[in-house]
């Protein structure tokens, strides 16, 4: 299975000739993560399901090569720790980190100062510099998104981690590691056998999931998150329709432990229209996969400057619209995906009328990241509109119930 299937693969770089031998490296390197962690992260996840732990998956939007991961580590158990103190329930604890490194867009070209050049697709890929050399394609790269990786990993001891309910001596202080699976040709060749549970499993991180543009129920990045035995998730926009939907769960959730998927929303401001319709259709499928509410990738914007931004005031509406529709379904949300950064910038905004204001702390590469107390307000929002207050399958009330 290891092998790239003939499907469509979409936002996949033309790599050049470099590409074969780097391949035929990366097989020969080491798994980055063992199966048995990636099996720990599994059973915590089926914690989740029953309705025992909630999750926080937080980190950048992409992260550079040059990027430190300690303050990263710090922000996502401030996060994790400020669910746990207000619910008394335990938070999976998964790094939108340690591995992100590469960016779908939705532009294959940009404007920039020098003209019209090639978006910048992740450190993995090419270089956001503005010139037509750093925007090329470079396979070589993938080389170096494997090395950064292992380093990320080795910082925060995520390589080997041990089974965190086999023993009693640390229960949640386990982190993980997660990023998009979007460059086909490095995912598939890392994929390794899993001596755990039998099969294959995608060994780059913990958690792997699949993007808004590529999750095609036909397409080569579904057919790959299928193959492997990871925890995944998919993220759901708003033109995701209950049948793509239902077949996302069974395939990729049916014949697996509780847990196994994660349906990541990001449906902005129609969630209200969007949401309701999907659950209502998909009925009691909605109760085999985990629902994570990513509140930003819906609610991108640019000001008046024309710099990407999100507005807080908006991604605290999705968050609290998200919990009250799940629940209008007898559903509990899961968790929530957040792009963060420990960094003291300013790239989103607290409310519209600061759409006016050219941001100066500014220095993300892709997508406006939320910063520590930014992150912090979205969290309190969760709480207070109910999250983690009620269990799975608790509510009799709503259409799947
Ligand atoms: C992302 O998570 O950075 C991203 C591109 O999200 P989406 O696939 O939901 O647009
Ligand atoms: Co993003």
């Amino acid at each position: 299975m290891a092998e790239r299937t003939r499907l469509p693969a979409v936002q996949q770089p033309d790599w050049g000739t470099e590409l074969a031998a780097v391949v035929a490296e990366l097989r020969r390197r080491p798994a980055l993560v063992t199966p048995s962690s990636c099996y720990s992260l599994q059973r915590e996840l089926a914690a989740v399901a029953a309705g025992a732990a909630l999750v926080i998956q937080a980190g950048d939007c992409a992260e550079r090569f040059t990027d430190t991961m300690a303050g990263k580590l710090d922000l996502l158990t401030a996060l994790a720790d400020q669910v746990e103190v207000a619910t008394g329930v335990p938070v999976v604890r998964v790094g939108r980190f340690a591995g992100q490194y590469a960016k779908p867009r939705s532009e294959s070209t940009e404007t920039t100062a020098h003209g019209p050049l090639p978006v910048y697709r992740g450190d993995a890929v090419n270089s956001p510099d503005e010139h037509p050399e750093a925007r090329v394609a470079d396979a070589r790269r993938l080389l170096a998104a494997y090395d950064h990786s292992a380093t990320a990993l080795d910082a925060l001891f995520l390589r080997d981690l041990l089974p965190p309910f086999g023993g009693t001596d640390h229960p949640h202080s386990v982190t993980y590691a997660s990023h998009e699976a979007l460059l086909l040709d490095y995912e598939h060749a890392l994929v390794r056998e899993d001596d755990l549970q039998g099969g294959d499993y995608g060994s780059s991180g913990h958690l792997l999931w699949i993007g808004e543009r590529t999750r095609a129920v036909d397409g080569a990045h579904i057919a790959f998150a299928e193959a492997i035995t990871n925890p995944v998730g998919v993220k759901i926009g708003p033109d995701a329709t209950a049948a793509d939907v239902a077949t996302l769960v069974t395939r990729l959730a049916h014949g697996h432990a509780p847990g196994r998927l994660s349906l990541i929303t990001r449906l902005g401001p129609r969630l209200g229209q969007t949401l309701p319709r999907l659950l209502d259709e998909l009925g009691p499928l909605a109760r085999d996969v985990l629902w994570l509410c990513d509140p930003l990738h819906g609610n991108n914007l640019r000001n008046r400057h024309g710099q990407k931004t999100r507005v807080v005031d908006d991604v605290v509406a999705e968050v609290a619209a998200c919990c009250a529709v799940l629940r209008d379904h007898g559903l509990a949300l899961a968790g929530l995906h957040l792009e963060t950064t420990p960094e003291p910038v300013v790239e989103c905004v607290g409310s519209a009328p600061d759409l006016d204001r050219r941001l100066d702390h500014y220095t993300t590469v892709c997508d406006a990241r939320l910063n520590a107390e930014q992150a912090a307000v979205v969290v309190a929002t969760a709480l207070d509109a109910g999250w983690g207050a009620t269990v799975a399958g608790d509510s009799e009330t709503g259409s799947t119930a």
